[in-house]
């Protein structure tokens, strides 16, 4: 049983560092932090139960600036105060051999004026996200823009000073990096937007500005990546083209992996119903070998793991985690059939998973990217 290729190690040439096996766990927002983002014990027994078997650990988004929360309960990496439990957070994903990494993001228009405590949202333009109730959001000033890429960098810094092992840009999700990205939420006709080459600006200058921290801070190799989301459903919106685009210049960039955020690893395009390529499989070609990928999206079992590290570098497994903290360990020990595959009401309080959190987990079972998401949940 030990011969699952989602169970080898894997190496991230350009800086030489590697992972123990090949399952991920995703970013997870639980909603377990205090008010201003310090993170709790709650989120450090939560975390320190997933550790020890996947690969790597991404932590649920941490907000970079005072604008970037998305939900009451989110981690927060906008200040050095954050660093001491940050630290402690960091350690506890570690052990074992787990490489930690922390999300970095800002919301832009998908937050509210009551979690920014009357602050209005932000966005590339003042466009509200096409769902009900979402409030008209305030378009960043140049100065903003640069200053909002500088929040970028300095949460890198303190990723760097609390002990994480990497971090990964939140460019997916509908997020403020894919707000810039999106025709259908930038309209600037600025720098910053207009062209596909300008939509692209705010998330290369990301990219480039969190790798000079990491080139002036890290004093041991620290991994660098970057989750997208391949397709938008609006229009205008994100295209499958304008993603092979970005992939494009990502290659030019240095980051060690890219993370597609999908409900459905064998997702087929959303924009384009007559096409059954695999969306994953058009993203590899593109990627052509410059870096490593990972898939996510509906992985719960072991031969469906498989399935899908056989064809990509490396296998996400989101839902599945949060009911079976143990799942990689029970592979490795031929114990398959112990492995949960529901959550139950019971379970709950065994399972480190707090309120706060089923109310998370019940927000995504609605969809993930707008797609329904099916697994059995019994609450
Ligand atoms: C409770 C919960 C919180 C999530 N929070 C984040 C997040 O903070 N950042 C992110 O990029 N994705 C987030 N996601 C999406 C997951 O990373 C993952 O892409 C998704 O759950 C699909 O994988 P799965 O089918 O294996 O669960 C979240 C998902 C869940 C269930």
């Amino acid at each position: 049983m030990t011969e699952y290729k989602f169970l080898k190690p894997l190496t991230f040439e350009h800086k030489g560092i590697t992972l123990k096996n090949r399952v991920i766990i995703p970013p997870m927002t639980e909603r377990m932090s205090f008010e201003d983002g310090v993170v709790t014990r709650d989120e450090i027994d939560y975390y320190s139960q997933r550790a020890g078997g996947a690969g790597m650990f991404i932590t649920g988004t941490a907000g970079v600036n005072g604008e970037a929360k998305g939900f009451e309960g989110q981690l927060s990496i906008a200040d050095d105060k954050f660093i001491p439990r940050l630290s402690e957070l960091a350690a506890a994903m570690k052990r074992g051999g787990t490489k930690a990494i922390v999300q970095i993001f800002s919301a832009g228009r998908m937050t509210n004026s009551k979690i920014l405590r009357g602050k209005q949202p932000v966005s590339a333009s003042a466009i509200a996200a096409p769902r009900p109730g979402y409030e008209t959001p305030r378009p960043l000033s140049n100065e903003e823009i640069l200053q909002t890429i500088k929040d970028f960098g300095e949460a890198t810094r303190r990723a760097i000073q609390a002990g994480f092992d990497g971090v990964e840009i939140h460019g997916a999700n509908t997020y403020l990096i894919q707000q810039f990205f999106s025709p259908h939420s930038n309209r600037r006709d600025d720098d910053w937007g207009g062209s596909l080459v300008k939509r692209m600006k705010f998330p290369l200058a990301v990219v480039n500005e969190v790798n000079s921290m990491i080139e002036e801070y890290a004093k041991t190799p620290f991994i660098l990546g970057y989750r997208i989301s391949p397709e938008e459903l609006e229009n205008p919106g994100i295209t499958l083209d304008d993603t092979l685009a970005l992939i494009q210049a990502l290659k030019q960039t240095k980051i060690d992996y890219l993370h597609v955020s999908q409900g459905d690893v064998w997702q087929t395009p959303l924009r384009d119903s007559s096409s059954n390529k695999i969306v994953n499989d058009v993203i590899k070609e593109a990627i052509d070998g410059a870096f490593p990928m990972i898939v996510v999206g509906g992985i719960q079992t072991p031969e469906e793991a498989e399935a899908t590290a056989s064809r990509y570098d490396m296998v996400a497994i989101g839902h599945e985690l949060l009911w079976e903290p143990k799942w990689v360990q029970k592979v490795e020990n031929g114990d398959e059939k112990s492995i949960r595959y529901q959550l139950s009401q019971s379970d709950l309080a065994d399972l480190g998973i707090t309120p706060t959190m089923l109310e998370m987990i019940g927000l995504t079972t609605g969809g993930i990217n707008n797609i329904p998401f099916t697994m059995p949940y019994h609450g």
